[in-house]
């Protein structure tokens, strides 16, 4: 059986009286897009940083595709981007990647830089040094980073959250691409209606442990049939989407006019504020 991208059991970590990780199991499939969620203090960065071999769990392991974390062949299997990164201002986009070429042992060349630069958007600001990029800009370097040596695994804490609308829309088209190429991502993020929009599972921590798991549709629940007349909304608290057909017949029997049909059923929103108990950290 092939191994999994990543592989979490029973991870635990405390930093002093800190209880960060309180023994959390984890997955990520070839090629499958997941989304880590939860209110700030979770232990979202801390999961990641041991996935990376940059923190050590006090218990538990990690696997990346099949390597213990923090191993040669576990790094060198994943890219990674920071929470809270920066790059040498004086560098430009192009030295940046050919800095972290030397560091992963890319042979990519000058190939590898501009078709990333490419993928996320900046092929014209190659020669552009850092301090003169905006934070979307920088961010977006950050991605392109995180994919020099063409990783199996890339682990992104909150790459899209300094990104406007289109910056935003470009990421996701980005990973559903890399998805596409069988490459998997875990992907931290406070941005719900992104993750929903893009992520196959959900995993959602609270106080370091995992509350609720899945998919964005497993875990949402039916909240009826809403349908717009020429009378009104209508709403239909019990029905489902196989009421929805036999209820417009209905109303058009009874001589009102449909506008539109909606099957309802809550969101990740509402999902991940009833699995963390709305709690703030
Ligand atoms: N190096 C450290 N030393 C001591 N405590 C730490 C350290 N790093 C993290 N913590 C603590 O561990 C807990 C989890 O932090 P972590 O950064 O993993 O949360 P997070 O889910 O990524 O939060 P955010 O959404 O704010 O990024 C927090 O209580 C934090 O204060
Ligand atoms: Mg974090």
């Amino acid at each position: 059986m092939a191994a999994h991208a990543l592989a979490a059991r029973g991870l635990a970590k405390r930093y002093g009286s800190v209880e960060a990780l309180g023994g959390v199991d984890l997955a990520v499939e070839d090629g499958e897009l997941v989304g880590l969620l939860g209110p700030n203090g979770a232990g979202k960065s801390t999961l990641v940083k041991i996935a990376c071999g940059l923190v050590r769990p006090s218990s538990g392991t990690a696997e990346v595709c099949g390597a213990p974390a923090g191993s040669r062949p576990a790094r060198a299997a994943l890219g990674y981007l920071a929470e809270l990164f920066r790059f040498p201002g004086w560098y430009s986009a192009d030295e940046v990647l050919d800095l972290h070429q030397r560091l992963a042992g890319s042979a990519g060349g000058e190939k590898e830089r501009r078709e990333l630069l490419e993928l996320v958007g900046l092929a014209e600001a190659r020669g552009r040094k850092v301090d003169a990029m905006s934070k979307g800009m920088q961010q977006r370097l950050g991605i392109a980073q995180a994919l020099v040596g063409g990783p199996q695994l890339l682990l992104l804490d909150e790459p899209t959250s300094a990104l406007d609308p289109a910056g935003r829309r470009l990421v996701r088209t980005l990973l559903e691409e890399l998805r596409g190429r069988g490459i998997s991502v875990l992907l931290n993020s406070h941005l719900l209606s992104e993750v929903e929009l893009v992520c196959d599972r959900v995993v959602i921590l609270a106080r370091g442990r995992v509350v609720a798991a899945g998919r964005p549709s497993e875990l949402a629940r039916p909240r009826g049939v809403e349908i717009d007349t020429d009378e009104g909304v209508r709403h239909f608290p019990d029905a489902g989407h196989d009421e929805a057909p036999g209820l417009v017949a209905d109303l058009v029997a009874q001589g009102q006019r449909v506008y539109g049909v909606r099957v309802l059923s809550t969101t990740l929103e509402e999902i991940y504020l009833s699995a963390v108990g709305e709690q703030t950290g």
